[in-house]
């Protein structure tokens, strides 16, 4: 397995571009299922989410192609199997983005359950409930969800009981598909779900309110759109190379990112004394870190709220201020597994419920760590760079599911960060 080993602590210099965003390509590629002929994708991050969409499309007898130097992903969606496969789905969490667009499309579906996950329980109740309110037959049987539609699915009004990211994507698939017309109230507004939507919209989908809480689908037939799509930047890989530079104290710009999708970010980094320059058109950000950084209180919460995607790369950010800062982790039960390895470094959190206490500023220094969660994974990376001597971080599998190559990144900044085999 691969392991990290990080010589702390490093001052960084330099410019860092930000790749394509992994939440938003998800979706897109398993959006392909919509269609009958060729879609086209640019700015695909090399990623191991993006490897095991593909196998799982390549499974059900798709045909992908994907140039890594180029970013390039074709898919050629010949369906045979509606069938997405657990050896993929336990793998990868979001291969519950299969079902929507196959039921829609061919009617049927056969989606293995994910199981469990190391930040919560994470069910997929939403999806299914939605999906049987708009005529879609469930039965969950040996692990596996199966859906049947006898005809077209049909538009209804729907109401998430909570804000769900993958379950309004997978709604929406299905919805611009449907036969009539479907509301889906309290949607989520993240920028992922409105670059699913806009895509959907190029390809024929009839689709008002995206950014909304309440968006509406006039069901219509879809044809692949000929243009490529290309991928959004990250928006939680920006915001991890913010956290870099605030940890380490380093001043670095960002290039080809989003800004005006890091609002929340961008407030709690500015409460704790971080500068920034940040230009939209140009898709820059300057990171200024200050000398001393005050505490802060912090809630996340669905976009554009905190997002629960930055909070362990926050945390050590806070590990370094001078005084007392609370997080309050509102969206998954159970996403405080990096407190323990961060303790192992030096920090000293207390948790209490879903309420962590970080009292600041603390010492880091160097020591074997273990990446639980692919988040968990990027704060071990930020605490090894600011610590005293080696980290060494195992596991970091997880780290390669979300981030292109980051020690690639950060070694022309100056980082001492090197991978190898344990
Ligand atoms: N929930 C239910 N039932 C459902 C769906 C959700 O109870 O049917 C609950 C979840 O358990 C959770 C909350 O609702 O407590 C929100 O979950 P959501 O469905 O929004 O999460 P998701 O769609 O599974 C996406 C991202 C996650 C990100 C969350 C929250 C993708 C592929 N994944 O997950 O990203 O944390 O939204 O913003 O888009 C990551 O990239 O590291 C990551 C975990």
């Amino acid at each position: 397995m691969d392991a990290l080993l990080i010589e702390g602590p490093t001052k960084l210099h330099g410019t860092v571009r930000i790749s394509g965003s992994k939440n938003t390509a998800l979706p897109l590629l398993f959006s392909s299922l919509l269609f009958d002929t060729e879609v086209t994708f640019s700015n695909v991050p090399r990623l191991w989410d993006i490897e095991t969409t593909l196998s799982l499309l390549n499974d059900m007898g798709a045909s992908s192609q994907w140039n890594k130097e180029e970013g390039i992903v074709r898919i050629v969606p010949k369906i045979e199997r509606r069938v997405a496969s657990y050896e993929w789905v336990k793998k990868m969490r979001a291969g519950i983005l299969a079902l929507g667009p196959l039921v829609a499309k061919y009617g049927e579906a056969k989606v293995s359950l994910p199981g469990g996950c190391a930040i919560g329980a994470r069910p997929v109740n939403f999806h299914l409930e939605a999906l049987q309110k708009m005529g879609v037959t469930i039965q969950v049987e040996e692990g596996y969800i199966h859906a049947k539609v006898k005809n077209r699915v049909r538009g209804v009004e729907l109401d998430f009981p909570q804000v769900t990211v993958t379950g309004t994507e997978n709604l929406l698939m299905v919805a611009a598909m449907a036969d009539g017309t479907t509301i889906l109230r309290n949607a989520a507004k993240e920028p992922e779900v409105i670059s699913l939507g806009e895509f959907l919209i190029k390809a024929g989908a009839n689709i008002a309110g995206l950014g909304t809480s309440e968006i509406t689908i006039i069901g219509s037939t879809l044809k692949a759109p000929k243009e490529p799509m290309e991928i959004p930047a990250d928006r939680i890989e920006t915001g991890t190379w913010m956290a870099i530079a605030v940890a380490t104290r380093s001043r670095l710009r960002l290039e080809k990112c989003r800004p005006r999708e890091l609002t929340s970010v961008i407030e709690v980094f500015e409460k704790m004394g971080v500068h920034f320059e940040c230009d939209d058109a140009r898709e820059t950000m300057e990171i200024i870190p200050a000398e001393k950084y005050s505490p802060v209180d912090v809630i996340t919460e669905p976009y554009p709220g905190f997002p629960t995607d930055m909070q362990a790369q926050l945390m050590i950010c806070l590990s370094q201020a001078e005084g007392i800062s609370h997080v309050c982790e509102t969206i998954f039960e159970n996403r405080f597994m990096h407190v323990d390895e961060l303790t192992r470094l030096g920090a000293k959190i207390e948790l209490d419920g879903n309420m962590a206490v970080i009292y600041g500023p603390q010492k880091l220094s160097g020591a074997p760590v273990m990446a639980t969660d692919l988040r968990a994974s990027a704060c071990l990376v930020i605490a090894g760079l600011c610590a005293q001597g080696a980290t060494k971080i195992s596991r970091i599998y997880h780290l390669d599911r979300g981030y292109q190559r980051l020690e690639e990144k950060l070694r022309p900044l100056g980082a001492k960060i090197e991978r190898f085999k344990e």
